[in-house]
């Protein structure tokens, strides 16, 4: 078993004006997929919040770290720049991948900013807000993250296919 953390971003649903169901998507994805949910947490798009708690999720050794929202245009979307601002490793090929796949379902997928960060023991990845492209982009993802992230815990060493 993994763990994992939720963070999503929305003014909206922060408020009480949307209700938030892109954390139940997140959390139906990947505890299908061998990931034990710890924490899930609701915060607007305000980016010294975003990076706190992001920092806070990351000292307590979380395998994964999902956001989900805040990484379009939009003057608010801060979501990518929050996560950014921890400093850890890129991982850029996850969310290129996210990316690429997305632009079947459509071309707007490129408009998503988001962003892959290894800090500390944790891997951090941004997703769009809606739950469906959530689903969309971490199916994609989620299989090839497990091989990282026991990479990252030192399980594997050796990469190469037999
Ligand atoms: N990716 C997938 N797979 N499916 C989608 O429907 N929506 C796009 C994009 N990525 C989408 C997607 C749209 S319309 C936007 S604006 C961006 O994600 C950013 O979304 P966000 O601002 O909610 O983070």
């Amino acid at each position: 078993m993994y763990s994992a953390a939720i963070l999503t971003m929305s003014d909206a649903c922060f408020n009480s004006l949307r209700e938030d169901k892109a954390t139940p998507a997140v959390r139906e994805l990947l505890e299908s997929r061998g990931f034990s949910v710890m924490e899930t947490l609701l915060l607007p798009d305000d980016k010294d919040s975003i990076t706190e708690s992001l920092r806070s999720l990351a000292a307590k050794g979380y395998d994964l770290i999902v956001t989900t929202g805040g990484t379009g245009f939009s003057p608010r979307d801060v979501t990518p720049e929050a996560t950014l601002a921890l400093g850890g490793r890129l991982a850029c090929g996850v969310c290129e991948a996210m990316r690429m796949n997305s632009m079947r379902y459509t071309p707007r997928a490129m408009l998503s900013r988001g962003v892959c960060v290894i800090v500390d023991k944790s891997v951090i990845i941004n997703l769009p807000g809606s739950p469906k492209a959530c689903a969309e982009n971490l199916e994609f993802v989620i299989e090839p993250l497990k091989h990282g992230i026991d990479a990252l815990n030192g399980a594997v060493t050796e990469c190469a296919r037999k």
